[in-house]
This record gives structure tokens, C-alpha cells and sequence, in this order.
């Protein structure tokens, strides 16, 4: 006979509610999280406040999104009133049934919500001393009357205000260490600065955010627009099913800017730190200027930025965590995503070492100093070595034909080495053609004969399988190759004029 034994033990509050105070938000993520409740919310006005108040004062965010019936702000209002585990709607950025109320204690010790849908207004509040002192999970059904004027009533026919105050995490509120003014709206300067870059894509396409009556203007990393930029090609993971899109992006040298263009473009950390990765989940940033440890962040490198796309159905794939702000690559992807960084760190080192000549006086070179060009026609779009570069162009001129041909066709596997050709791992997508075209073909004659021409002792098959781990030849078999050599290649005799 089995016999449960159980007791149903109730987790005391007081000590929870310390916890959940400490899961470390910062001002920045805090705020954004409470943001990504009115975009979900479907909000297109958010009204942030934060009043000073010698450090009395409160946070007040206001959204004109659909609000919530009184039973929807009495579960809003519980902690973890979703189960992480249920599939959200498309686009929503919301995961634990946390963020509400982990976010605003990482601030204050008091949350009040007012909120209205289809014209019926409802109110909650919690105050954590009183939770404290009680140690019970009591929730007020009102408001107090001496914050209700600060709160201030939701316009329109539906919207939610959310209202924090007793700022002592935020500003330390009730110590002997309250903010200065100044730090304080320091604080709030970089909050705005945060937002532009997190909620970009929402700010450039239908979102308005205010702070303290102004206006957020979207950062967006990759400076959409700017023609000078290179943008690579779009490549495409996979992870469980789960798509992931990656753009790739080489930003214009620093000497096409005026200062106060490439300083705001430098973003909130400055140029060399903002490199790197940044990670989308349905639209909102999560993770910016970050290459996971693959990489030092190096100056060359610094004109680099890439793009990743996730929706919130791979969530367990990348760990998002309650922030919306710690995220793990996932394993399958780690290598993709190394190729494709190295490669394009390349191209911005090559821009870096040799666009600074361009900026002095002399212009006696014609042309471009740029070692990769990008070439574009209707259909498709390359990255080509830019050939009549002055310093191959010398170098050309020193040497034979033989050695010209060689380094021609060096630089044509060079060439091919993209990052179209550089991935082919199981997880893409895109899969190349598996049939051999002419200049392939033509490459792998070239080269073989190349290699042939050598002191070392080859057979078709050694030959073919160096070739097919060279950059461009990923996507052809080992046969295939060796068809084409032994069929077109002279073995016995070779060229070597
Ligand atoms: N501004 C708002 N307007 C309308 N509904 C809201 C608003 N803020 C919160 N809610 C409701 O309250 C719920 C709880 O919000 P909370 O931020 O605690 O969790 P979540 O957004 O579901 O998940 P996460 O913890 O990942 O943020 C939301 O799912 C939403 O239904
Ligand atoms: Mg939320």
C-alpha cells in the first residue's frame, strides 16, 4: 500500500517578497519590462513619468492599450498569473507571469494599478510593508487616497496606468542615501536611451513612447538608411524547428561621419562596445553589442553588427529569462554563428587598416580603397575582392604570369568563400545546388592542376578531398570532384608552364 504523505505548506511572504525584489533588474530592464506589458497590450502611446520629489516621488506609466476587466487585473496582479510553459499569441513578449510585478519591486515597495476596458474602470494595489508586516499575500482592492491624485485616471475608453512609488530601490527612497537631483535624472536620461535602442523597431514603426513629456527617438544599430553600410545576406537557422534570421551588417568607416552623427551612432556603450550581436525576440531587442565570448571586442572589428531574429515559441531554445535581458545562444547554432562573425570582422578589419588612407590629401589613386566590394544586379548580390585595389595591383606587377594566374585564382576562391558558401551545416536553409556549374568546374580544374603542379605526391583523391575543404567548394561532394579531375585533369603530365 502506498500512502501519501503531504502538507500543504503555504511560502511566507515577507521572505518571498525579498527575494523577488532581488532577481536583478536594473532601472532600464525593469522599466522595459513594464513597457513590454503596454505593447502587448497593444498600446501606441506609452507615458512615462518619473518624478523626483527629493527622492519621494514616484514612476508612472501610462498606455492607452486595451486594459484589463477586474478579473484580468486581479490575476495581472497575483505572482506567476501564467503558467511559463503555455504558448503564447504571436509576437507577445510576455513569458512568466512575473515581469508586472518582479519589475516594479525591483524599484519600489508600492504598486498600484488603474486600469479601464470598455469603459468600466478597476484598481489593485500592493504595498509590501503591509505584506510584510501581516506576512500575507494581501492585496488592496484600492488605491490609497494619497497617491490617487499622482495616479490620475486612465483617458479614453481603455488603457492602464501603472504607478510605483516608495522608490527605494530606485532612488533610496526612506535611507539616508537618497539620489541627488541630478543623478537622479541621470538616471532617467540613461532609461531613455535604453528604450530607444530596445524597442526601436516599435518606435520606427507605429509606437510613441514619452519621457517626462519627451519624445524617444528610435536607435537603430544597424543606421537603416545610411547607404554607405554593408548589409550581408540574410542566412537562416534552424533550432527544434524554430527559425532564426540573421542580417548581417558592416557599418560605413568612421571618416564618412561627421562627429556628431558617428557619436550618436556610437550608442549607448560607444563604438567598440556596441560590436557584436544583437538578438531580437519578436521584435524587441533582448541582448545588444555582444559576441558571447567567441570573439574579443577589438577596434577592427568594431564596425560590425549583427542581427538575430527569434520568436517567442523558442524561448526555451535561448533560456530568455524574467528580464527579457539574459539569453544563452543555444549549441546548435554556436558554430554558424562564429563563421558567419569571423567572416564579417574580416571585412571590417580590411575596411578599417585601409580606408584610413583614403582620408589624406594627395588623391592620386583612382578607385576605391576598399578591399570587398558589394556588386548587386536585379536578381542577386555578391561581395567581390575589389581586383584594381593599388596594393594588389602592385603586387601583380612584380610577379610572372604563371604566379598571377595562381594568385588570380586564389583570390577567386577567396571570393567564393562567403558567407553563403561558408555555412553548411545541417541547420541551414538555403542549401546550395549539388550539381557542379561551369565555373566551379573550371575552379576545380585550375586549382587541381594547381596542385598537381607541386613537389607533393597526390592522387585524384587526396586532391579532391583538399579541395572540398577549401572555402566554396563546401556544398560539391568529394566524388564529384574527383570525377571532374580525373576527367579533366591530366594527372601524369602537369601543367606547369
Ligand atoms: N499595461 C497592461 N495592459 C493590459 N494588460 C496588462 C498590462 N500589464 C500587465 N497586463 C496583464 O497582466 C499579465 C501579467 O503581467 P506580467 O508582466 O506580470 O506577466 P507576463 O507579461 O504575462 O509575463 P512576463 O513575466 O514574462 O512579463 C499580463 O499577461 C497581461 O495579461
Ligand atoms: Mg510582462
Amino acid at each position: 500500500m502506498v500512502i501519501f504523505l503531504e502538507i500543504h505548506t503555504q511560502p511566507s511572504a515577507a521572505p518571498v517578497i525579498q527575494a523577488l525584489r532581488s532577481i536583478g533588474y536594473n532601472a532600464q530592464t525593469a522599466i522595459a519590462d513594464i513597457v513590454d506589458n503596454s505593447v502587448d497590450a497593444k498600446a501606441d502611446y506609452i507615458d512615462i513619468e518619473f518624478e523626483y520629489d527629493m527622492g519621494d516621488g514616484y514612476i508612472r506609466i501610462a498606455d492607452n492599450g486595451i486594459g484589463m476587466t477586474e478579473g484580468e487585473l486581479q490575476k495581472a496582479m497575483t505572482i506567476g498569473s501564467k503558467d511559463p510553459r503555455d504558448k503564447r499569441a504571436k509576437e507577445e513578449l510576455g513569458r512568466f507571469g512575473m515581469g508586472l510585478k518582479t519589475a516594479s519591486f525591483s524599484m519600489g515597495k508600492r504598486l498600484c494599478v488603474i486600469t479601464k476596458k470598455d469603459g468600466v474602470t478597476s484598481e489593485r494595489c500592493w504595498d509590501l510593508d503591509y505584506v510584510s508586516d501581516k506576512n500575507e499575500w494581501l492585496l488592496h482592492k484600492s488605491v490609497p487616497n494619497e497617491v490617487r491624485n499622482r495616479v490620475g485616471q486612465v483617458e479614453g475608453n481603455s488603457g492602464t496606468i501603472v504607478f510605483i512609488d516608495r522608490l527605494d530601490r530606485f532612488c533610496g527612497y526612506g535611507s539616508h542615501k537618497v539620489l541627488k537631483q541630478d543623478s537622479y535624472y541621470s538616471k532617467v536620461r540613461r532609461i531613455h536611451k535604453y528604450l530607444e535602442m530596445v524597442f526601436h523597431v516599435m518606435l520606427e514603426k507605429y509606437l510613441l513612447i514619452t519621457i517626462n513629456g519627451n519624445a524617444l527617438c528610435p536607435w537603430n544599430p544597424f543606421l537603416e538608411g545610411n547607404s554607405r553600410r554593408i548589409e550581408g545576406e540574410e542566412q537562416i537557422l534552424r533550432v527544434n524547428k524554430n527559425i532564426i534570421r540573421i542580417t548581417p551588417y558592416v557599418l560605413p568607416h568612421p571618416s564618412t561621419f561627421n562627429q556628431v552623427d558617428y557619436k550618436y551612432a556610437g550608442g549607448v556603450k560607444g563604438w567598440r562596445d556596441q560590436q557584436g550581436f544583437y538578438i531580437y525576440r519578436e521584435n524587441r531587442m533582448v541582448s545588444f553589442g555582444d559576441w558571447f565570448g567567441m570573439f574579443p571586442k577589438d577596434v577592427p572589428s568594431e564596425l560590425v553588427r549583427i542581427k538575430i531574429e527569434f520568436s517567442n515559441a523558442a524561448d526555451n531554445d535561448w533560456k530568455i529569462d524574467v528580464k527579457k535581458s539574459t539569453i544563452f545562444i543555444p549549441d546548435e547554432i554556436k558554430e554558424d554563428l562564429k563563421a558567419i562573425a569571423k567572416y564579417y570582422r574580416q571585412i571590417s578589419q580590411e575596411m578599417m587598416l585601409y580606408r584610413t588612407k583614403t582620408t589624406r590629401t594627395g588623391g592620386k589613386i583612382k578607385g576605391t580603397l576598399n578591399t570587398w566590394e558589394l556588386a548587386t544586379d536585379n536578381i542577386d548580390s555578391a561581395y567581390l575582392l575589389n581586383r584594381t585595389h593599388p596594393v594588389l595591383t602592385d603586387i601583380l606587377k612584380t610577379v610572372d604570369n604563371n604566379v598571377r594566374r595562381k594568385i588570380n585564382i586564389y583570390l577567386k576562391l577567396i571570393e567564393l568563400g562567403s558567407p553563403n558558401n561558408l555555412l553548411k551545416s545541417g541547420n541551414m536553409v538555403k542549401k546550395e545546388r549539388q550539381q557542379v556549374d561551369g565555373k566551379s568546374r573550371k575552379l576545380i580544374i585550375d586549382y587541381a592542376e594547381i596542385l598537381f603542379s607541386t613537389d607533393i605526391e597526390l592522387d585524384a583523391e587526396k586532391v579532391a578531398e583538399t579541395i572540398s575543404m577549401m572555402s566554396g567548394f563546401e556544398g560539391i561532394e568529394i566524388d564529384t570532384i574527383k570525377k571532374v579531375i580525373e576527367k579533366e585533369v591530366n594527372i601524369n603530365e602537369p601543367n606547369n608552364p
